[in-house]
């Protein structure tokens, strides 16, 4: 396997004292970020609720229901949160994220059509793979936000729901991962897997420069 470059993943220390910053001194860049994860979490429920009505295992179906209507649980908690800090929640189609989570999920920029039949063994590796990548993410972010809202026991409640189911979301992916890597995949998979965190590192990237950018008020 050829040598692969470092992927800067934020601890969750980094991004608590990011989001602490945001928070304290750029407020409406704060609530952008929530919004982005609003979306995020919106998106992942409609993308898994159409993946889990393919799949063509019952077992998978019914956990892939579970995690789809958790994100879009997730969704409403992070709409609470925004519009706890003052804000309202608001459209990302036109952003950059949209195009980016998109591509990131191997979907069309306009997220592509419905799923119609369960796409093959290859494409599901790299759907669970980005899905892992997303999940172990979203950890971090929450873990962040346990620490920056440990006096909210209202925040504090929602936000300690999410890391736990988030616990579960990253165990059944595991389990299915580690059942193609038995299945002779294991290549693939971690492949997918370094691909996912990729193309995450870099999406956050930019939308955590858009953050900086608008909130410095630096030019784009
Ligand atoms: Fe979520
Ligand atoms: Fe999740």
């Amino acid at each position: 396997m050829a040598a692969r470059e470092e992927i800067f993943e934020p601890t969750v220390e980094q991004t608590y004292e990011f989001f602490k910053y945001l928070r304290s001194e750029h407020r409406e860049a704060f609530i952008d970020l929530l919004n982005s994860i609003r979306f995020a979490e919106l998106r992942g429920a409609g993308y898994l609720s159409y993946l889990a009505e393919v799949l063509d295992d019952p077992s998978m179906m019914a956990k892939m229901t579970k995690h789809a209507a958790d994100e879009g649980k997730h969704a409403h908690f992070v709409t609470l949160m925004i519009r706890r800090e003052g804000g309202q929640p608001r459209s990302m189609v036109h952003q950059n994220l949209f195009r980016a989570m998109s591509e990131a999920r191997g979907q069309r920029g306009d997220g592509g059509p419905p799923l119609e039949t369960c796409p093959p063994r290859e494409e599901l590796v790299e759907v669970f793979a980005s899905m892992q990548a997303i999940e172990r993410s979203a950890k971090g972010a929450f873990q962040a936000f346990e620490k920056l809202y440990a006096d909210d026991e209202v925040v504090l409640s929602m936000v300690k729901e999410v890391l736990r189911d988030e616990e579960f979301h990253i165990g059944w992916i595991s389990k299915v991962l580690d059942r193609w890597r038995a299945d002779g995949l294991g290549e693939q998979v971690d492949d997918a897997l370094e691909r996912g965190r990729r193309a995450l590192a870099e999406a956050r990237d930019r939308s955590i420069r858009a953050q900086i950018e608008q909130a410095t008020g630096a030019a784009s």
